[in-house]
């Protein structure tokens, strides 16, 4: 589906995000719920491209980066889907024998049509079905970082290793702050970042932590890869899709951080929106030590006995 955007339409649409002031963009909104995107046509858009780049740039290519082979009747599960992106690209890589679940706290994104072996339900990966324990041979978690607090973190991996069947991995794939603040701009987000996460009980860090996290959990064999993407014009064609991946992010967080009045750091959209400008073409100046920003691809495995 990404195929359908090109990157200049990206772009464009990237600046009108930030332009407009969204009134129509919908965050969720229940107390369990912490996650701080909104989910509507434009985050479907963005988790299509930002798909393709992790794809290419973090997992060289990659569905399945856990050492498995997939064999018909083995169960698939894609834990906070989204718009489903890794398990429809997953579907087109195995047989129809193998059966994928995709599930997600809500369905706004979801798919409308894919294959007869692929089945999107409601849950959150807290609470997952008691009859799905020891069941799946691979369980795939991309971007939750924005969505977990650190207790729900300990309940998702806790649940993720229920539904593994023994010998069966996880893969994890998340980012984390821009790891070269380079000027004036970075830094202004990154405090303003800081503010919300700790305001929502987000995990900032999980990246870094999540491989303690997977072994205090019981998992083995924990492998954990972190590589610099780099942020920028400076970086051609990566650079620029990182740079307006973000940016858009940060202008769908806008909804959180007004709420609570900007955090004493943000006065108004106007100032959010130069202050995005700003980040964009700082990055784009590359400098001494460019931007990037970390990602790390982790995967562990439940013990066989
Ligand atoms: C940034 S999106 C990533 C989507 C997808 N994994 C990808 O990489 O394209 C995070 C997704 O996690 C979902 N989510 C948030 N909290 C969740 C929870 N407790 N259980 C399951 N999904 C959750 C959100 O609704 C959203 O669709």
């Amino acid at each position: 589906m990404h195929e359908m955007f090109s990157f200049s339409s990206l772009f464009s649409l990237t600046r009108l995000v930030r332009r407009a002031q969204q009134p129509q963009r919908v965050w969720p909104s229940s107390p369990d719920v912490h996650y701080i995107l909104p989910s509507d046509a434009k985050e479907k858009q963005r988790l299509e491209l930002q798909h393709s780049l992790l794809r290419r740039a973090l997992c060289d290519g990659k569905s399945v980066l856990a050492p498995i082979i997939l064999k018909p009747g083995d169960k698939v599960l894609d834990s906070g889907t989204g718009s489903g992106a890794w398990i429809l690209s997953l579907a087109e890589e195995v047989p129809p024998s193998i059966s994928l679940t995709a599930i997600d706290i809500q369905s706004n994104i979801f798919p409308r049509s894919f294959p007869k072996n692929v089945v999107f339900s409601i849950h959150s990966v807290t609470e997952l079905p008691g009859v799905w324990t020891n069941s799946y041979s691979l369980a795939n978690q991309r971007v939750l970082y924005a969505a977990l607090t650190e207790p729900q973190w300990s309940a998702a991996l806790s649940e993720i290793y229920r539904v593994l069947a023994p010998g069966g991995w996880v893969q994890i794939i998340e980012g984390s702050t821009i790891s070269t603040h380079m000027g004036p701009y970075s830094e202004k987000i990154g405090n303003i970042l800081g503010k919300l996460y700790a305001h929502k009980g987000l995990v900032i860090d999980v990246a870094k932590r999540l491989p303690d996290m997977l072994k205090r959990e019981g998992f083995i064999n924990v492998h954990s890869d972190t590589r610099a993407l780099p942020l920028g014009a400076w970086a051609d064609t990566d650079g620029l899709e990182l740079r307006d991946n973000l940016v858009s992010v940060y202008s769908a967080m806008r909804g959180p951080i007004f709420e609570t009045g900007g955090f004493g750091l943000v006065s108004s959209e106007r100032e959010y929106d130069d202050l995005l400008d700003g980040l964009a073409k700082e990055w784009d100046n590359g400098g001494d030590i460019p931007a990037s920003k970390d990602w790390t691809a982790m995967y562990a495995q439940k013990p066989a006995i």
